[in-house]
């Protein structure tokens, strides 16, 4: 778990204060200093923090200083605060994601989907993770899926809960792997989840659904190391800024016959939901 903090003056904090949220929706703690100036905190996974240089953009020219520091699970739980359920909705289905420490949704209707941030990407917070719940539920499930760098196997996990199956979940990081198989087993759900570099080890598990929220060069590698049998049915990406789609679709086009079916747009971010037939 990372603690990103940002320190500035306050005549800057309130303008500071409304980019900070859009880039860290999950919330962020505010304390003042004893030198009176104002620290913004943000908690998470690494990679799933905001970049330093949007940081810096979204200071805007104020004079800031960045701190990042790394804290133990036994650490103050005050970043629990911080990590509230985030609920997606598309089709009528809401699925809402939560860390282990809050309730379920009182909503029956209401998949429950539980992730204990910190230990790899994936709280559900970030906008390119919800844009591929948001087009996950407007499928109909049908088979398979596999989950390209599943992080911590949320949307591996929502495939399992929306009806998809078998699900395999692939990672080139350990940690990932082993959050993965525990969020599937708290959720009860099956869930394999492997080791697999996509820049390494070659053509790709295929199955009728691949979801792919990664950021563009491995989605350009992917698309050029193909996959280990007929490409899938329907395939998401995501992790695109929203000028870097255009390219992702013509390729995944060019080399595999999947064509645009849908394009989700979150603040700069954009997903795409592409297949082999019109659907
Ligand atoms: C943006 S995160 C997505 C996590 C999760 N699927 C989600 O949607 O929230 C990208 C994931 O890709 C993984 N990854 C990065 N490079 C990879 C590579 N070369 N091979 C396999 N996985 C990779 C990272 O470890 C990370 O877990």
């Amino acid at each position: 778990m990372i603690r990103l903090a940002i320190r500035l003056e306050a005549a800057d904090a309130e303008i500071v204060l409304a980019e900070l949220v859009e880039l860290a929706p999950s919330g962020v703690e505010e304390s003042e200093l004893p030198d009176g100036r104002i620290e913004y905190a943000v908690y998470g996974a690494a990679g799933e923090l905001p970049a330093l240089p949007d940081l810096e953009a979204a200071a805007g020219g104020a004079l800031v200083e960045i701190v990042t520091s790394e804290v133990g699970d036994d650490w103050d739980q005050r970043w629990k605060a911080f990590h509230k359920p985030v609920s997606i909705e598309n089709r009528g289905q809401v699925l809402r994601v939560r860390p282990p420490w809050e309730d379920a949704s009182a909503a029956a209707d209401e998949i429950d989907l539980v992730v204990d941030p910190g230990q790899a990407f994936g709280t559900g917070a970030h906008a390119t993770t919800r844009l591929c719940l948001e087009l996950m539920l407007g499928l109909e499930p049908g088979g398979g899926c596999v989950d390209l760098g599943c992080g911590s196997g949320v949307l591996a996990i929502a495939a399992a809960k929306l009806g998809w199956a078998p699900v395999l979940g692939l990672d080139h990081e350990p940690e990932s792997v082993t959050a993965t198989i525990e969020n599937a087993r708290v959720n009860g759900v099956t869930v394999t989840a492997e080791r697999f570099d996509l820049r390494r080890d070659g053509a790709v598990p295929t199955a009728p659904l691949v979801v792919a929220n990664l950021l563009l060069p491995l989605l350009l590698d992917l698309s050029k190391a193909g996959f280990d049998g007929l490409a899938p049915q329907q395939m998401i990406a995501s992790g695109l800024l929203i000028e870097q789609a255009d390219e992702v679709s013509a390729a995944f086009s060019q080399a595999h016959g999947l064509q645009e079916q849908d394009r989700r747009i979150s603040g700069e971010w954009a997903a795409l939901l592409l297949a082999r037939h019109a659907i």
